[in-house]
């Protein structure tokens, strides 16, 4: 009987397809959780997108950081707490993996 046969061919395509976006997504989930954190924890005063304005205009759109800032400081800064001479600007501590992704969103930018 061939069934057995037909069935694995049927079972094995749809596999192989589902395989691929599956990849995508976790490369694409860690900036879009880096988006996340920069909606979260910075948006009401920074501008978190390409262009605009931020919210508050003394603190400088993310836009702008990327290009001021190489992401390794970035990412020694927020792992050991940002802090600005701002005072307005709380104190900001994030875990590895978070700055990974928040890097990661940096890098869309
Ligand atoms: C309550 C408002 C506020 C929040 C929330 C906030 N910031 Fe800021 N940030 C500021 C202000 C205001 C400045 C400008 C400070 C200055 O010029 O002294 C600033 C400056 C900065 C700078 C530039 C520092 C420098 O020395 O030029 C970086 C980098 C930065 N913010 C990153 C972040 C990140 C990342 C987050 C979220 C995790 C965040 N900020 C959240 C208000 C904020």
């Amino acid at each position: 009987m061939a069934g057995g046969e037909l069935k694995r061919v049927f079972f094995s395509v749809p596999m192989a397809i589902v395989a691929v976006p599956a990849a995508i997504a976790v490369a694409e989930g860690r900036a879009e959780h880096g988006r996340e954190l920069a909606q979260a924890l910075c948006s009401r005063c920074h501008a978190i997108t390409a262009s605009g304005a931020s919210p508050m205009p003394q603190a400088p759109p993310f836009s702008e950081i990327v290009r001021r800032y190489p992401p390794e400081s970035l990412a020694e800064a927020l792992a050991e707490g940002l802090v600005t001479g701002h005072p307005a600007m709380p104190e900001i501590r994030l875990e590895p993996r978070a700055i990974a992704d928040f890097l990661a969103f940096l890098e869309t930018l």
